[in-house]
């Protein structure tokens, strides 16, 4: 059987990944093969999904005839590009010497989801693959995530097309050029711990006004979640939401003062402001 897809590090957002393409079809068991160093961490995915599962990164991208998954922390991806220097030197002297063939099946397409490592570093250790970058988020792991991706010179059509297709598997996907990427992860990467600090502060709120906890903590994550449930499904812009529910010197206009008092507004823009800044320096 044809390796089509190979996963470079099963850790958290690989396996969210590797088994939503597998659940959702895009990928048999047996078209797949992780590189995963830690021997527990091996069988458990071997078992788990049925596939193959190897220590060798040189043998993953090698074998992959479709895509490439790269999902290692971004401190080891020196050592892994230069673990895959030479088949990478090899793989470009192919592509360079078959021209333009749109169906050359053994020129992968790389996807990296290593938060703050650009494309110029990526090509530089892959040289002439095309490649992806792509940033999800933690809601990926229950298929409720958000991913940006921005390509590299060498991607098609075909390629930008196959990673919105893999990607659409674990939630939502946005197109955008990759300065935007700090951006990006200021508001989506960041975003989820924002608005767990949300709702453990309605919370706490809830406590201060009386709840008990247990309650206090339901109410909290479900109004959160069913707000943003009603946004997304009526498409209401969230300023006609809030006036739909501030009735003239009611409670909520009473707590909306009281936020405004706070800055809360502006504390949140300001948050993705500063998590944008430090992705930047990051990147550096
Ligand atoms: N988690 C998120 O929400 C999220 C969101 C967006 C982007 N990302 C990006 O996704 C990447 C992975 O994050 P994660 O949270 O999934 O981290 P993780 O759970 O630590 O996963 C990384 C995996 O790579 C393995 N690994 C380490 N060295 C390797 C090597 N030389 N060859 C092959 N595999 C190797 C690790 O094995 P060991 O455990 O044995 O070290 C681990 O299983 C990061 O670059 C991160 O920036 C994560």
């Amino acid at each position: 059987m044809t390796i089509k897809f190979a996963l470079i590090g099963g850790g958290v957002m690989g396996e969210a990944l590797l088994s939503r393409f597998i659940s959702g079809g895009m990928y048999q068991s047996t078209e797949v093969i992780v590189s995963e160093p830690l021997p527990a961490r091996q069988s458990y995915l071997e078992q788990k999904y049925q596939v193959r599962v190897t220590a060798d990164n040189r043998l993953v991208f090698t074998e992959a005839q479709e895509v490439v998954l790269l999902a290692v922390k971004p401190q080891v991806f020196s050592a892994i590009a230069q673990e895959l220097a030479e088949v990478a030197e090899i793989n470009g002297r192919h592509k360079a010497s078959v021209g333009a063939h749109e169906n050359n099946h053994s020129q992968p397409l790389l996807i990296s989801i290593l938060a703050g490592l650009p494309l110029k570093q990526l090509e530089g250790a892959f040289p002439r693959l095309p490649i992806i970058r792509a940033m999800p988020n933690t809601p990926a792991t229950i298929g409720a995530g958000m991913t940006a991706i921005c390509s590299g010179a060498y991607t098609k059509v075909k390629h930008q097309e196959l990673t919105k297709k893999l990607f659409a598997a674990v939630g939502e996907v946005v197109e955008i050029t990759e300065p935007l990427m700090d951006a990006v992860t200021g508001l989506s990467g960041s975003g989820p711990a924002y608005v767990a600090l949300m709702v453990e502060a309605l919370s706490d709120g809830g406590v201060a006004a009386g709840l008990p906890r247990v309650i206090a903590n339901q109410l909290a994550l479900q109004t959160v979640l069913g707000a943003a449930q009603l946004l997304h499904e009526s498409k209401i812009h969230p300023a006609e939401l809030k006036d739909r529910v501030t009735s003239p010197g009611g409670t909520t206009i009473a707590g909306i003062t009281q936020l405004e008092k706070s800055a809360f507004r502006s504390a949140l823009i300001e948050a993705v402001v500063a998590a944008k800044k430090r992705s930047q320096e990051l990147g550096k």
